[in-house]
């Protein structure tokens, strides 16, 4: 088992996965303040504010000695362009989570994301013992479902008006990513 406070899972191009650092915190206002995010991810601190950021901060960096499911996207530089993970605290022995993800607009649409989902796919089904991943983008956030599919994940179905929060509520649909199909893709990439 990794100690995960110095992980650091390299993608094509430079780009990074790494652990989210205090430090992050004005970066990740940032972030959230972009409407395609706070349209499109559930799990962002909501209302944003400095306090609200910081306890979902709390929650994102990483103890000494336990292991992460929640990553920075750090470009070559270092600066800090997206993230990707579990959504919530992943149950002890749970068998499968949902993860959510964001690129800040100046990155998007040059592939980072396919690439980071399949990392960190590719790392969760290692280190945990999760026989599923999924993600839930909304029915119109077609650039996610895209990038899903890059990624290895297959569709599932749709789901009606899914989120408890009306005003948040609009139709998703589901993609997974099954253990055994992490396995295959692997076999298949070193035979060919
Ligand atoms: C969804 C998101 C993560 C995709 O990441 P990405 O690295 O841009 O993905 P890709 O480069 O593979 O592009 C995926 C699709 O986005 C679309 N796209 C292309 N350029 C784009 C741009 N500049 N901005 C937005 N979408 C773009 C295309 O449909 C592309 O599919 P294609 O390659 O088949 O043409 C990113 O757009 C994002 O962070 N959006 C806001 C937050 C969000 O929606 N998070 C997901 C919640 S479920």
């Amino acid at each position: 088992m990794n100690n995960d406070a110095s992980i650091s899972l390299k993608l094509e191009g430079g780009f990074v996965l790494n652990p989210i650092l205090r430090s992050d915190k004005s970066a990740f206002l940032e972030h959230f303040s972009d409407p395609e995010i706070s349209r499109n991810l559930l799990g962002m601190p909501r209302p944003c504010t400095g306090e609200t950021v910081e306890e979902w901060l709390a929650h994102c960096v990483p103890e000494s000695g336990s292991q992460t499911t929640m990553f920075a996207i750090r470009a070559p530089g270092g600066d800090l362009i997206g993230a990707i993970g579990i959504d919530g605290e992943l149950a002890s022995g749970a068998a499968c989570a949902e993860f959510g993800y964001w690129l800040v607009p100046s990155h998007r649409g040059q592939g980072i994301m396919p690439r980071a989902i399949h990392g960190f796919a590719d790392h969760i089904f290692q280190h945990f013992n999760i026989q599923r991943l999924c993600a839930l983008p909304f029915s119109t956030n077609v650039s996610s479902q895209r990038a899903l599919e890059k990624a290895g994940f297959r569709r599932e179905r749709s789901l009606r008006l899914h989120h408890p929060n009306p005003s948040l509520s609009q139709d998703a649909i589901v993609y997974a990513r099954m253990r055994e199909e992490a396995r295959d893709q692997e076999s298949e990439t070193r035979g060919a």
